[in-house]
């Protein structure tokens, strides 16, 4: 399973990059905002900068809703540099964007997936990428494990090369499911990813080991 970045700050993609296990990076606009990141120039020079940190894909999202704002952002951002993935929504100009896109040879993650046939569809587009988000499924009382298996499933049935990239992830609990059902990708904060390395009992047999080795 590959690991991808949820985040727009670069000192968090450099540490996940550094630790070796990185294979991407996921962004949205509320995470550029959260990084201070604003107006064009500003936005795709951060998207270059994020690319100069990672060998593996860079999703970039496009704020218009409809089919020809979507295009004219995609077409942009994709010349950007060629690990730009260009992220569109789950939307009915989305789908057509997306299917623009494939023909053009650009790669596409579509995002705010929370339902078995909005995945089918978007597989159906030639999507790169499928993003079903898990946590914020999850915050309304339904299992975004079962949506992650259901893809799974269809995506097997058919032969579908679309990605299931798990996003919404919160926790090392996610990462682990995702990994059992056999997502591609789990797109996670650094903190679920640096969290997999815990475990009390390697904590103490590591301090046991230092200490007889004193002996
Ligand atoms: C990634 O592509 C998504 O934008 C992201 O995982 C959403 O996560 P959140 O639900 O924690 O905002």
């Amino acid at each position: 399973m590959k690991f991808f970045i949820d985040t727009a700050n670069l000192a968090q993609i450099k540490e996940a990059h550094d630790l070796g296990v990185l294979d991407g990076v996921t962004t949205n606009p509320s995470l550029m905002a959260k990084e201070g990141i604003k107006g064009i120039e500003k936005i795709h020079q951060h998207y270059k900068d994020i690319c100069a940190l990672t060998e593996g894909d860079v999703s970039a999202e496009v704020i218009a809703t409809d089919f020809e704002g979507m295009v004219k952002e995609g077409e942009e951002l994709a010349k950007l540099h060629s690990q730009i993935v260009v992220k569109v929504p789950m939307i009915k100009d989305g789908i057509k964007a997306i299917k623009y896109f494939t023909n053009k040879g650009i790669r596409t993650n579509c995002t705010l997936v929370f339902s078995a046939g909005q995945a089918l569809l978007a597989a159906k587009a030639g999507a790169t990428y499928v993003s079903p988000f898990i946590g914020r499924l999850d915050d309304v009382s339904t299992d975004g494990m079962d949506l992650i298996e259901d893809i799974r499933i269809i995506y097997d049935n058919y032969g579908y090369e679309t990605q299931i990239l798990a996003a919404s992830i919160r926790h090392t609990i996610h990462i682990i499911q995702c990994a059992k059902i056999g997502a591609d990708v789990a797109t996670c904060p650094l903190s679920a990813i640096l969290a997999l390395l815990n475990h009390p009992l390697t904590d103490k047999g590591l301090a046991q080991f230092l200490a007889d080795a004193k002996k």
